[in-house]
């Protein structure tokens, strides 16, 4: 069975840019794959957060993808931090990575730009740690958005050249999961400019835990266009975004509802938007009930954390004792 792992960075709430492009996808795989589904914590600490607000992280990320569906009694899943052969992993496959190669990762050039104050080295070695968090259990799936593009094929890289010098075909290359048009999945933002996330703005994004009204609010303060103007013109890019936004969380004949209007130059953005902030408040309306039930549930929570590490430690403690053999350690 085809070994699949992923992770989300615990930065807070989950919002539908993580669902869609993530979680999602894991649902879809958890009964047919075998399933490492982790909380990223290390990787949270290249933007510095407080004790406390890295633990409120890591424990909204667990609660979230639980109430999202993810089955710990048929997937793994743990904290990053609790498995001690990541970072050793980490630091071995380290040796390998070279500086100019990690310097090109656009999301390392993108941070250099935004935070020059903070370019730290867990920053550029981002990579490795995400190539450590998958081949860690030796994973050749790898459910992530289109933004992940990119650190997937590093991973293969680092992949290729550790079996390259050790002589060995002892990892799989790990590639991105792809629906079934071969496209990954982009969740655009409210605000049009781009992919919806915590670094863009809290208001162009829809959190999960996100109350009815807030939802209702930050919809109807979506960026549109002034409407078209030719009967049958395809759509402008300038409203694609809340179009790809219906067609995730509304029914097939609501969304031809509004791409008619469009094309016969009726539609009224307002209605728009009226109609996907109740189908998102609908759809998100199970999810938020779960998460109040799992909020309250500490014994459960532990629970899941301590299995789950411990189905981890033994893969991953297996894999590290191969490596370390090949590697030329543990004589
Ligand atoms: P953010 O971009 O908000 O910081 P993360 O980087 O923690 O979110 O992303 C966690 C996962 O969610 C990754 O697999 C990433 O590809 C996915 N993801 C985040 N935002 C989007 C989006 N707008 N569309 C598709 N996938 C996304
Ligand atoms: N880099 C991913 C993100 O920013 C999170 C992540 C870390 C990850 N390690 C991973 C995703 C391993 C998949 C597999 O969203």
């Amino acid at each position: 069975m085809d070994i699949v792992v992923s992770g989300i960075r615990s930065t807070g709430r989950l919002h539908l840019g993580n669902y869609f492009g993530a979680v999602r996808q894991f649902l879809g795989m958890q009964r047919t794959h075998r399933c490492y589904f982790f909380i990223a914590d290390y990787h949270s600490l290249t933007t510095h957060p407080d004790p406390a607000a890295l633990k409120a992280s890591s424990r909204q990320v667990l609660i979230e993808y639980l109430a999202c569906g993810i089955d710990p009694s048929i997937a793994t899943i743990y904290r990053q931090s609790d498995i001690p052969e990541i970072p050793e992993l980490y630091m071995l496959l380290n040796m390998h990575a070279y500086v100019g190669e990690l310097e090109r990762v656009v999301s390392f050039k993108e941070k250099v730009r935004k935070q020059p104050d903070n370019v730290n080295a867990g920053l550029l070695t981002y990579p490795v740690l995400m190539t450590a968090d998958i081949i860690i259990h030796r994973a050749r799936w790898v459910p992530v958005g289109k933004d992940q593009e990119q650190h997937l094929e590093m991973a293969r890289n680092f992949v290729q050249r550790f079996n390259r010098f050790y002589e060995t075909d002892f990892f799989p290359e790990p590639y991105p999961f792809r629906q079934s048009d071969g496209q990954m999945i982009k969740v655009p933002g409210l605000d049009g400019s781009g992919k919806m996330g915590k670094s863009e703005g809290e208001a162009q994004a829809i959190f999960l835990s996100d109350e009815p009204s807030v939802i209702r609010k930050k919809v109807m303060r979506a960026v549109t266009d002034s409407g078209p103007t030719t009967v049958n013109t395809p759509l402008a890019a300038t409203i694609t975004h809340l179009f790809q936004l219906l067609e995730l969380v509304s029914a097939p004949d609501v969304v031809k509802h509004f791409l008619d209007a469009y094309a016969q130059c009726n539609i009224r953005y307002g209605d728009l938007k009226k109609q996907l902030a109740e189908d998102i408040i609908a759809f998100l309306s199970p999810i938020q009930e779960q998460i109040k039930a799992l909020e309250a549930d500490d014994a459960r929570l532990k629970r899941v954390l301590h299995d789950g590490a411990e189905k981890s430690r033994q893969s991953a403690g297996h894999t590290l004792q191969i490596v370390r053999e090949l590697m030329g350690f543990n004589s």
